[in-house]
């Protein structure tokens, strides 16, 4: 065995998880000004989530993110409205994803989602400018945009016509609005407005790393954002949140068989070494400082719904309870935003497979941040490799 290979045999059979550096567990790989994610706190650009979303709306933070600072009352009035003439998608983009997202086939809206940014980036007039002023003009129609492409998906997914932006709407109660052509119900808007601040950033994750390596190769912002959905939807990152709810949804109806318990439930998920979807984090080890807040929201939502004589849709909130307290009992796992944020869009009767889409109408800006910043001071991403493949051969002997 060659010597880098005896190093990634030791690295891949330690038992000391601090030695194991495989997907760059532990390594900073870079500067940023935009967010801090450590055990205690999350804050974007200075201000703590919990304050955030307490107390700031998601066209705030938007640009918070995306500007750099705090807005004063006639900058978010002058953004919001630039926002709002910003959200009619173009016929291009309804043609195409009039043809695509109708089933059959059955195409995931994170797939239409992905083609829907790209196509965008062919009407976009500044596409290939990567000028600060360009960049800030196409993060800001992103932002006003996708939740077009989403909602247009899905009234296609339903049979039904796209419509038309609402500009009475904010930005949560209009991503809402355009997936139903129904004004949503105050709670429901707001619910969604904090969901959107809990996953609008996080420093260098999966997919804003994904966006920061595209846009060091001085690429465009549409293709680094491309990148981003692609990496996003992976059901170790973004796409964690359906996989959560669609596990709940699984132990119900175990339940429902007569199979057995929430309890058995895990003890067979824990024999079979399964990954429970919502659980764990790269850097949160003590709990994941949003989802307690989703949680709560959540569940409000749930006991609003339960008590206008609807179902009993608490239930959803009981069983996650349970698999929670025996997450952390028995393996000492936490769950992260994905969890809570299952349960809560579901009890919002929101589609499943919208869940990953909407996370990424909110991730937009934190991306679009990332890729500025990338640029503003941009070397090209490019790492070393730990060659650990055959010793040398020769092709004609
Ligand atoms: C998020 C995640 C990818 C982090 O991966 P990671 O940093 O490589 O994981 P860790 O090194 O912290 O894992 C430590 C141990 O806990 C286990 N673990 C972590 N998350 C787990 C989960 N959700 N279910 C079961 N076991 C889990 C790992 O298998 C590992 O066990 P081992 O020491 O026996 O190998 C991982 O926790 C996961 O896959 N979670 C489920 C998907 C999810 O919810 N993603 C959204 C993240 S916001």
């Amino acid at each position: 065995m060659t010597s880098a290979a005896t190093t990634a045999a030791k690295i891949k059979t330690t038992s000391d998880k601090a030695a194991d550096t495989r997907g760059l567990a532990g390594q900073t790989v870079g500067d940023t000004e935009i967010c801090s994610v450590n055990q205690t706190q999350l804050i974007y650009r200075g201000y703590e989530i919990a304050d955030l979303a307490a107390n700031a709306t998601f066209e705030e933070v938007a640009y918070l993110l995306l500007v750099g600072e705090k807005p004063g009352p006639q900058e978010l009035k002058e953004f919001k409205d630039e926002l709002v003439s910003m959200r009619p998608i173009p016929d291009l983009v309804i043609d195409v994803l009039s043809k695509i997202a109708a089933p059959p086939p059955e195409v995931h809206p994170m797939d239409i989602l992905r083609t829907g940014v790209s196509l965008l980036s062919h009407v976009d007039p500044e596409t290939n400018d990567n000028s600060p002023k360009a960049e800030l003009n196409k993060a800001k129609r992103l932002l006003a945009q996708i939740p077009g492409v989403i909602g247009a998906c899905q009234m296609i997914r339903d049979g039904k016509e796209p419509v038309y932006p609402d500009p009475n709407l904010n930005h949560a109660a209009n991503l809402l609005y355009m997936m139903t052509g129904r004004k949503p119900p105050e709670l429901h808007a707001k619910v969604m407005d904090v969901s959107l601040i809990l996953y609008a950033e996080h420093d260098f994750n999966a997919s804003t790393f994904t966006c920061r390596c595209i846009a060091s190769t001085e690429a465009d912002m549409h293709s680094a954002v491309c990148g981003g959905i692609g990496a996003l939807k992976g059901p170790l990152h973004g796409g964690a949140n359906e996989a959560a709810m669609e596990m709940l949804k699984e132990i119900d109806q175990y339940m429902a068989a007569g199979k057995g318990t929430v309890e058995s439930f895990m003890q067979n998920a824990f024999d079979t070494k399964r990954k429970l979807m919502g659980f764990g984090h790269r850097v949160y080890k003590n709990g994941d400082h949003r989802a307690g807040i989703l949680r709560g929201l959540g569940l409000k939502v749930a006991q609003q719904q339960s008590s206008g004589g609807g179902p009993k849709l608490t239930k959803w909130f009981d069983i996650g309870d349970k698999v929670q307290k025996i997450m952390l009992e028995q393996k000492n796992i936490h769950p992260n935003v994905d969890f809570p944020c299952g349960m809560t869009y579901y009890v919002m009767g929101i589609p499943v497979p919208q869940y990953t889409p909407i996370f990424v109408a909110s991730r937009v800006t934190g991306w679009c941040a990332h890729i500025m910043e990338q640029h503003k001071d941009n070397r090209i991403i490019r790492p070393l490799a730990n060659y650990v493949g055959p010793g040398l051969k020769k092709w004609n002997g």
